[in-house]
């Protein structure tokens, strides 16, 4: 099959036989050897390239992208960063100044992903390069040269256009790039046993981890219908395509505590390719979102060819690897409620930034009068689903809203969970700092604040 994209400026067309080769090692074949291979699995951004679409430009990470992603959209690397002349960016003469490079191998990675934001008019600099890595020169000076270079303005040869993709229609038998959720629905209830490769920040790592050879994908990338976040009086309806950066963007003021907890999921360059549909399809227990949409009374939407089902989310999951899903159908929209005033989302992991959850707890307790209402409480890995806490909800619901009242409760939350020990933390471990949670919860209602709260 072939695809056409924009290469630092310029139309390529290129002849792909294996459509889940990464990016990465695409560019390097190329010779493209600016973007550097750390990890290999997301975490180091060293890898980090510019992507435009219609959304706008946005970092990511090249080892996690497969080539038919960039299909009918612009990349920039490193080698594109600098002028036609070689004049430096902005950015990368920042970098100079401020001695923001000691060894360098991280440092072209650390350019696209500034860049990126630089292009974006982005302060909010800790955010945006949590996800690449420095082992020598230390954060400080990259983030002082990111903040020198921020009013700057943006380079000419920065503003990608699009590619012409008239009378381009890639196609293989084995592979489907589909422009609508009506095209993916018809062909994957006719490939019943393909792979589904939206923001592959999971399916990435099949292949270069797992060595895993996959026969039959559809890239769900161009879907732009699956990209729409609408909404009712009362509800979001989010589409399964919808990147978890979008979706912090458009829900950090109506529901806070969700918002700050998707600034901590994985980075930057993972959220602007990851996707909702991604993260609740995949069935991970230690998946972030599940937990806060299940304690929201998320709804999921899922489609097989015309056929449509909704189900609340936490009955989709069913068993550690094993979901509420048919042969042939896929994941269209999830809905939740607009205003959430009683949730609280606990994010703990070893890093703040950039880290799977040991334990993510979503807590919604309304209250009733000086009493508990009807609570909602879920949690992520503390058993093989994101799973809600039923007899500790029960044992809550009517007690005073005190932390008496609630620590008197907490022995109940041994009756819904029965957690692993793993690398990440110990059953004793996360049984504690689930009930922890809880305490943490009633204080912060009563007015004490947490240090990572406190704002300047
Ligand atoms: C470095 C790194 C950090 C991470 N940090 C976090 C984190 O902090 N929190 C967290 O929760 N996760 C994290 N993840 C995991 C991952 O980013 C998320 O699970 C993400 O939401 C997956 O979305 P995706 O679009 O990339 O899915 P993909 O990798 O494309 O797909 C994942 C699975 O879902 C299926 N799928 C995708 N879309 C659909 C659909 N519409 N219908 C049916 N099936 C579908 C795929 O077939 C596959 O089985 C991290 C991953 C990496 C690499
Ligand atoms: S090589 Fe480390 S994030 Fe890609
Ligand atoms: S300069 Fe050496 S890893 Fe960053």
């Amino acid at each position: 099959m072939e695809i056409t994209f924009l290469l630092n400026g310029e139309t390529r067309t290129v002849a792909l036989t294996d459509p889940t080769q990464s990016v990465l090692d695409w560019l390097r074949a190329e010779g493209l050897t600016g973007t550097k291979e750390g990890c290999n699995e997301g975490d180091c951004g060293a890898c980090s390239v510019i992507v435009t679409d219609a959304e706008g430009a946005k970092p990511l990470n090249a080892c996690l992208m497969m080539m038919p992603h960039l299909h009918g959209r612009a990349l920039r690397t490193v080698e594109g960063v600098a002028g036609p002349k070689g004049e430096l960016h902005p950015v990368q003469q920042a970098m100079v100044d401020h001695h923001g490079s000691q060894c360098g191998f991280c440092t072209p990675g650390f350019i696209a992903s500034m860049a990126a934001g630089h292009l974006n008019g982005r302060h909010d600099h800790d955010d945006l390069l949590a996800g690449n890595l420095c082992r020598c020169t230390g954060y400080a000076p990259i983030i002082r040269a990111a903040e020198a270079a921020q009013d700057e303005a943006v380079p000419a040869w920065m503003h990608d256009t699009l590619p012409d993709l008239t009378d381009v229609a890639p196609k293989a038998d084995h592979v489907l790039l589909p422009d609508s959720a009506d095209a993916l629905a018809d062909w994957y209830l006719a490939h019943p046993d393909a792979t589904l490769i939206a923001g592959a920040t999971d399916v990435g790592l099949w292949v270069t981890k797992q060595l895993r050879e996959l026969k039959e994908v559809a890239f769900l990338n161009n879907c732009k219908d699956l990209q729409t976040i609408e909404e009712t009086d009362d509800r979001y309806i989010v589409g399964a395509g919808v990147t978890l950066a979008a979706l912090r963007t458009a829900i950090r003021d109506t529901l806070p505590s969700f918002g700050e907890l998707l600034r901590r999921f994985a980075s930057e360059q993972v959220r602007q390719a990851a996707t909702i549909g991604g993260n609740i399809a995949n069935g991970s227990p230690i998946g972030d979102s599940p937990p806060v949409l299940i304690a929201m009374g998320a709804e999921l939407t899922l489609r097989k060819g015309d056929a449509r089902r909704t189900i609340p989310l936490e009955s989709f999951f069913l068993d550690y690897g094993k979901q509420d899903r048919a042969p042939g159908e896929f994941v269209e929209s999830v809905s939740f409620p607009k205003s959430a005033p009683d949730l609280a989302c606990y994010k703990l992991s070893k890093r703040f930034d950039q880290d799977i959850s040991a334990v993510c707890g979503a807590l919604n307790i309304p209250r009733d009068g000086d009493k508990i209402g009807a609570p909602r409480i879920a949690f992520g890995g503390m058993a093989g689903i994101p799973k809600r806490a039923a007899a500790l909800e029960a044992a809550l619901k009517g007690q005073p809203f005190t932390e008496e009242a609630i620590t008197a409760a907490l022995p109940a939350l041994e009756q819904d969970f029965t957690p692993l020990t793993d690398m990440r933390a110990s059953d004793a471990y996360r049984m504690e700092a689930a009930k922890a949670m809880l305490i943490r919860y009633v204080r912060n209602a009563q007015g004490a604040l947490s240090i990572l709260e406190v704002k300047p």
